[in-house]
């Protein structure tokens, strides 16, 4: 009960905070604002269509018309696309994602909170499969950042779903994470309140962004060592930067210094 009214009021403060700002992608507001048209067409200068939501709306920031691309997509240089292929609709890739409610960085790691990991596997695998689908034909421009949280996905379907790569040397992350997956269920609230501003990642300047970024590595460390013990949120630190890493536009280092945490589950045992 209580969980479910901090979600609702998580849920209308992102509304809020999505007015304010009005750039956010929260898939509504964004579809509304945006209407369906694919965002790799409006990368290439297609023509556009006003939205079917309100073309009163959006239509004061579209200066000159041909310009609809939200604040964070503007083509860099200008590239031929006509060259690099066809460019995917992403709207299928969108879908893809909202089954998941992966509409975040974030919320790829908080897909570790699902009640039942294997379930929630066999889901994403699915998701991952129809996402090929729609793009084996087609390209997705690099800074598309549907196509990142796709990556950010396939990272989790490797490191947490089929065992962690061999390579990477991750195993033993992977064994630690679904080992810890009982408490990290309970963790589910503490990381969506760790979870930044709707659109903290598509902002242009790298430094706050990384900070950001950092900030919220450390919030998932901070409260998963108070729930589930240092070694858990070790893991989930180290976890969540992987796969935030790579969905995300900018690139960032991650912080060496870990917050400092009074390990609870020493405290109770010597207690
Ligand atoms: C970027 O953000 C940092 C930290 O918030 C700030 O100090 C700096 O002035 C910003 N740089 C630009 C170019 O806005």
């Amino acid at each position: 009960m209580s969980i479910s009214w901090r979600v609702i009021t998580f849920l209308l403060l992102l509304i809020l905070l999505q007015l304010e700002t009005s750039r956010a992608i929260w898939f509504p507001w964004y579809f509304h604002r945006y209407g369906f048209q694919p965002h790799s067409s409006r990368h290439s200068g297609a023509v556009n269509v006003a939205p079917d939501g309100g073309p009163g709306k959006g239509s004061k920031s579209n200066k000159g018309g041909s310009a609809t691309c939200p604040p964070g997509y503007e083509l860099k240089g200008s590239k031929s696309h006509s060259a690099s292929g066809r460019l995917c609709d992403d709207n299928p890739v969108v879908m893809q994602l909202a089954r998941l409610y992966v509409v975040s960085p974030e919320r790829i790691v908080l897909l570790l909170a699902q009640p039942l990991l294997a379930e929630s596997c066999d889901e994403i695998a699915d998701v991952l499969e129809h996402i090929r689908g729609a793009t084996t034909n087609c390209i997705l421009t690099e800074d598309n950042i549907y196509g990142k949280l796709t990556n950010g996905l396939r990272y989790y379907k490797s490191e947490v779903c089929d065992g962690g790569s061999e390579s990477s040397g991750n195993r033993k992350r992977c064994a630690s994470l679904n080992n810890a997956h009982n408490c990290l269920k309970e963790l589910r609230t503490d990381m969506i309140e760790c979870e930044a501003p709707p659109d903290w990642y598509e902002l242009r300047n790298v430094t706050k962004v990384c900070q950001t970024f950092n900030n919220v590595l450390d919030c998932y460390y901070t409260r998963g060592a108070m729930l589930c013990g240092l070694e858990a949120a070790k893991q989930l630190r180290s976890f969540a930067a992987d796969s935030m890493k790579r969905a995300m536009l900018q690139s960032c280092e991650v912080s060496k210094r870990l917050p400092k945490v009074n390990d609870p589950m020493l405290i109770s045992a010597t207690t």
